[in-house]
């Protein structure tokens, strides 16, 4: 059955293009890549066009998850089966798929309002303009066919969004997490993969939020560039969201730091591939094995040091 093979883009609406782009190349490691001026910017993190789309916008918030199909025949299947449950599929303008750099280009919301876009046929940059961070040390983020990373948005009505996700979008189920933080408050999250197998490329939880998304992770292939990227955003005065950990089920050892739009970007490294031949679906009882203190807002720690927890 034609499946998503993998995280392939991130569009995000952001108020502040300038401090986007600051935050983006000089502390994270991005590439900028084409602009229009005052309305769009594209970060590279390889060889692909654009892998992150920040357009002007007030909402500062995800825009569109793009999910990626390896051929137009497993897209157009995709479709078809979706649309055979019911559900709203549209066919996107030949523009907009210029735009996301892309050959073919579908869209559908979910029950949160998330807009997802499903394509095939990206667009490569030219040869002679190879992928360069200028600051990480390594060989860069680790993407190829495990995309660029994950996704944690917020559902609105978590049943209905773990179903959506499951029979819908068709992904796999990787793991739980439910973590009791207090007398009757338990986190509980749901985490998916797609074909190619990064532990996940989306997660959801339900927890209350005035935005869609909390936060996107990229990975990176030295893990020195995590520590790096900390230093640097330390030294930026960011907001450390969570501080360096690990977390039990994708293994991954990382910190989670405020972007210019509220929502955080997790960096990452050593993250784990589900192999579906050999995988037990579990459940764990806390997100982080170690590490990734939650941080107060600056300020907020300032005015009262003792609410830090
Ligand atoms: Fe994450």
């Amino acid at each position: 059955m034609a499946a998503i093979s993998n995280l392939g883009y991130a569009v995000f609406g952001v108020s502040d293009l300038a401090a986007w782009e600051r935050f983006a190349v000089d502390l994270m490691g991005f590439q900028a890549g084409r602009r229009e001026d005052g309305r769009l910017l594209a970060l590279r993190m390889d060889d692909r066009e654009q892998r992150v789309v920040l357009e002007r916008g007030d909402e500062d918030d995800l825009r569109a998850a793009g999910w990626q199909f390896d051929t137009e025949d497993d897209l157009a299947a995709f479709v078809t089966g979706v649309r055979a449950q019911g559900v709203a599929v549209e066919a996107c303008s030949s523009d907009l798929a210029r735009a996301r750099r892309v050959e073919r280009l579908y869209s559908l919301d979910d029950p949160n309002g998330f807009r997802h876009e499903l394509f095939f046929g990206p667009a490569i940059a030219r040869a002679a303009d190879p992928f360069r961070s200028s600051v990480m040390k390594g060989p860069g983020f680790l993407t190829g066919p495990l995309g660029i990373g994950h996704l944690l948005p917020r559902a609105n009505d978590y049943a209905a969004t773990v179903k959506f996700y499951r029979e819908v979008l068709g992904l796999k189920i990787s793991d739980y997490i439910r973590e009791e933080l207090g007398p009757g408050m338990v986190a509980d999250a749901t985490f998916f993969h797609t074909a190619t197998g990064r532990h996940h490329s989306l997660a959801t939880a339900g927890f209350p939020s005035p935005k869609i998304l909390n936060h996107l992770m990229v990975e990176v292939q030295d893990m020195d560039d995590v520590g790096l990227a900390y230093d640097r955003c330390v030294k930026a005065g960011c907001t450390i969201m969570l501080e360096l950990g690990h977390h039990p089920n994708d293994r991954m050892f990382s910190f989670y730091v405020r972007t210019p739009s509220g929502f955080a970007i997790e960096i990452g490294w050593g993250g784990i591939v589900v192999d579906d031949a050999n995988w037990q679906v579990i459940t764990y009882d806390k997100m982080s094995d170690w590490g990734h203190k939650r941080n107060q807002p600056r300020i907020a720690a300032t005015a009262s040091s003792s609410s830090q927890g």
